[in-house]
């Protein structure tokens, strides 16, 4: 496999599957075992990759369960936690159950919370802290709308976003954070940003954790693209400089067409 400017900055590439509110723990079981056929084909070399699944919060322990049993290469994680730590919050999960199940990461301010759930930036920011409580390393999700987008406010839009979402962390927390830069017009639209929107944002993002902290913070921290990716275009944005990763919604209930993206290297060198 070729060396991309990412791993030559040890930053391993994180390929992440947002399953949403889709795949009950049955279906959930397929998918992962179509995935892990697909994923340990012996033609192709997906070790340099790290791939997170986030089922739904009721699929996660099996899934949990046949990566260990099996032994899969694969890190799970919450598609949310509260900001809270246990007691009366009926309907929440807190980080102490996904970190219970062996959980990796927690997504945290997905803009289908923020918009659904009018999750604002300060709960968003108490929910990467939770993460951080219980050995979670969040991914926090930032992005425009459609207006915002047009009227020319995206980067300063999520760049306050960022801000508040790691107000209060030390450097060392925020050197294993993860950002998704997700545009919300990009999300189940079809509609992708170009490779360059998200090189643009993602630079943005890790200058200013440049200035927020140092460069050996912001040149630890991984970036993510997400919305609309596919195999099809998930090389382009995966060799831009600035780019670590994407986060995969739709595409990543198909076990080939997210074994592709994972195998991004193999799409771009045929
Ligand atoms: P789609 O890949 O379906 O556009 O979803 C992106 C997303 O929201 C991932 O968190």
């Amino acid at each position: 496999m070729s060396t991309s400017p990412n791993t030559i900055l040890d930053r391993t590439p994180l390929i992440a599957g947002n399953w949403k509110m889709n795949m009950d723990h049955v279906q959930g079981t397929g998918l992962l075992q179509q995935l892990a056929v697909c994923l340990t084909d012996a033609e192709h070399d997906y070790g340099s990759v790290e791939v997170a699944l986030f089922p739904p919060f009721t699929t996660l322990s099996v899934v949990r369960s046949l990566i260990q049993d099996d032994g899969l290469n694969l890190v799970c994680g919450g598609q949310d936690l509260s900001q809270f730590d246990g007691g009366a919050y009926t309907g929440d999960i807190s980080g102490q159950l996904l970190a219970r199940l062996g959980c990796k990461y927690a997504l945290v301010g997905h803009s289908e919370r923020r918009t659904i759930h009018g999750e604002t930036d300060e709960t968003v920011n108490a929910k990467a802290k939770a993460a951080y409580r219980h050995s979670l390393t969040p991914v926090l999700c930032v992005g425009e709308g459609l207006d915002i987008r047009q009227a020319g406010r995206h980067v300063q839009h999520t760049l306050t976003q960022l801000r508040s979402g790691i107000e209060g962390l030390n450097s060392d927390q925020a050197a294993t954070l993860v950002v998704a830069y997700e545009p919300v017009w990009a999300i189940g639209t079809g509609e992708v940003a170009g490779p360059e929107d998200a090189q643009e944002m993602c630079h943005a993002i890790r200058a200013e954790l440049t200035r927020l902290f140092d460069t050996d913070v912001s040149a630890q921290v991984r970036l993510l693209y997400g919305g609309s990716v596919k195999a099809s275009n998930a090389a382009a944005i995966m060799h831009q400089t600035d780019v670590d990763g994407v986060l995969v919604g739709g595409a990543s209930l198909d076990a080939t067409e997210f074994a592709n993206i994972a195998g991004y290297e193999r799409q771009a060198t045929p």
